[in-house]
């Protein structure tokens, strides 16, 4: 079967003599001889090409278009016009129809432009597809990146899930160790066992042990009743140790024990709970220094960092830089209900050149508040925040070219000076307070500077 043709036309021959040629050309045919009727008909059925004239009974034909696209942008629309209605033609086709035919027209020209619509609205679904497409192969698991360390931490991630070898995430703040934990687990056969995550910087000391291990009733003053601790919890399933660097040593010791043994003693409890663990950990510090100043145990390294997983810094793979603006552009504008939204040329720039020191977080954020902001469906510099779009970049500044390190340090003293001002709107008292110099060198430096406009 051909594709489904929709022809409103209240006059009757022309209806009937344009649905018989269609057919013969096989193509399906509904039709009707009002909008009020093509309406029902649209609510319940899905057409690849919708003909009308403008003109109609019941509804104009510019409000039927606008509900046609709006049931279903992918259906083509026709306009059937007398010559006299060119302009409104026009302004259909603004509106989203494919083109106009005007009456009177021969049968050869109305297959020529069904023929037309169908192969442009194959060409764009097509186009859509494969931009879906690319679109999924930057994103893996709710990860996007496109640089080759991240393609590297795909691969690692597609191996290591499909084992239970203990696994050490390390990176920044904001490089997103949690979404690898978590695609982690998703991708293991261990998926539909608990998952159970614990933040080792979030605990108390006095309540870590019994928090993982849980307690026995009486074990202590408050213990009114048995609890299970998160490491039975997570039993036949996966646990994350995030911050793993923040565990206090007293439990570093015990952690290593249940690693060894597979068996949990409750606080109070005599007997042991064995249990089968997947272990992944995660951490923003230096775990090598810790061990160092006595603050990590070296025998709990080796145990927990059997694959490493190392996520370099945003600023060290700038080509994920735009994959990410563009998904989570996307994201917020869908998240916010904004229309399509562009990215001005100085934003993008801007976007493009930051260093991002709170890494994806930032970018993240950054993007959420320039969607939010935006007006008239442009995301300008000013929408984003400060450090992003800067006052004066100083350190390209000074980079881009050779300038004096006195240049450069007074290029440098005026934007700081230029930014407490504003932080302080212009307050000088406090201004000078926050730089830590007095009202009169603020005076002095204002003039040399010609910042009093
Ligand atoms: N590659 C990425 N693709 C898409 N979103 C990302 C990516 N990396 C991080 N994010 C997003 O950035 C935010 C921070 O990620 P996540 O919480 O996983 O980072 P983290 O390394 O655990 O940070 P922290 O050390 O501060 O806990 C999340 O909202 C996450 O969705
Ligand atoms: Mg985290």
């Amino acid at each position: 079967m051909k594709e489904k043709i929709l022809i409103v036309e209240d006059d009757p021959a022309m209806r009937l003599g344009m649905t018989h040629f269609l057919k013969s050309h096989g193509y399906e045919i509904k039709s009707c001889d009002n909008g009020i009727k093509a309406l029902e008909l649209i609510e319940n059925e899905i057409f690849e090409i919708a003909i009308f004239d403008l003109k109609l009974p019941g509804i104009d034909g510019i409000t039927l278009l606008q509900k046609i696209k709006h049931k279903n942008p992918n259906t083509s629309v026709i306009i059937i016009t007398a010559f006299a209605e060119v302009k409104t033609a026009v302004q259909a086709i603004k509106e989203g129809a494919f083109d106009y035919l005007a009456k009177p027209f021969s049968n050869d020209e109305l297959l020529l432009i069904i023929e037309r619509a169908l192969k442009f609205r194959n060409l764009e679904i097509e186009i859509e597809y494969l931009r879906k497409k690319v679109r999924q192969k930057e994103v893996f698991e709710g990860l996007v990146g496109i640089s080759n360390a991240m393609k590297e931490i795909f691969e690692k991630i597609r191996v290591v899930s499909q084992t239970d070898v203990p696994v050490l995430i390390q990176g920044e703040s904001g490089t997103g160790k949690e979404l690898i934990a978590d695609a982690i687990q998703r991708l293991s056969n261990r998926k539909r066992s608990p998952y159970i995550k614990i933040n080792c910087a979030a605990i108390p000391e006095t309540l870590f042990e019994s928090e993982l291990f849980g307690y026995e009733k009486g074990a202590f003053t408050g213990a009114n009743e048995t609890k299970k601790g998160k490491l039975e919890l997570a039993n036949e399933g996966t646990i994350f140790f995030d911050e793993i660097a923040d565990m206090p040593l007293s439990l570093q010791a015990k952690l290593l024990r249940v690693i060894e043994d597979g068996i949990v003693y409750r606080l109070g409890g005599k007997e042991p709970v064995k249990v089968n663990l997947r272990f992944i950990y995660a951490t923003c510090k230096n775990i090598k220094e810790l061990i160092k100043t006595g603050k990590f145990r070296e025998d709990l390294f080796y145990r927990i960092n059997v694959v490493p997983i190392y996520i370099p810094p945003l600023k060290d793979r700038r080509e994920d830089i735009p994959v990410l603006i563009e998904h989570y552009l996307e994201y917020y504008v869908q998240k916010y209900n904004k229309k399509n939204i562009q990215i001005s040329p100085s934003a993008y720039e801007a976007l493009l050149s930051y260093d991002y020191p709170g890494n994806v977080r930032e970018l993240k954020h950054a993007l959420e508040r320039g969607v939010i902001l935006s007006k008239d469906g442009i995301m300008d510099i000013k929408n984003l925040p400060e450090e992003i779009s800067g006052l004066i970049n100083v350190k390209t500044d000074c980079l881009k070219e050779y300038i004096s390190l006195k240049e450069c340090l007074e290029n440098f003293e005026k934007s700081l000076i230029l930014k407490t001002l504003k932080d302080c709107d212009g307050k000088k008292v406090e201004a000078a307070r926050k730089l830590g110099i007095s009202r009169k060198t603020l005076w002095e430096k204002i003039k040399f500077y010609k910042l009093e406009e």
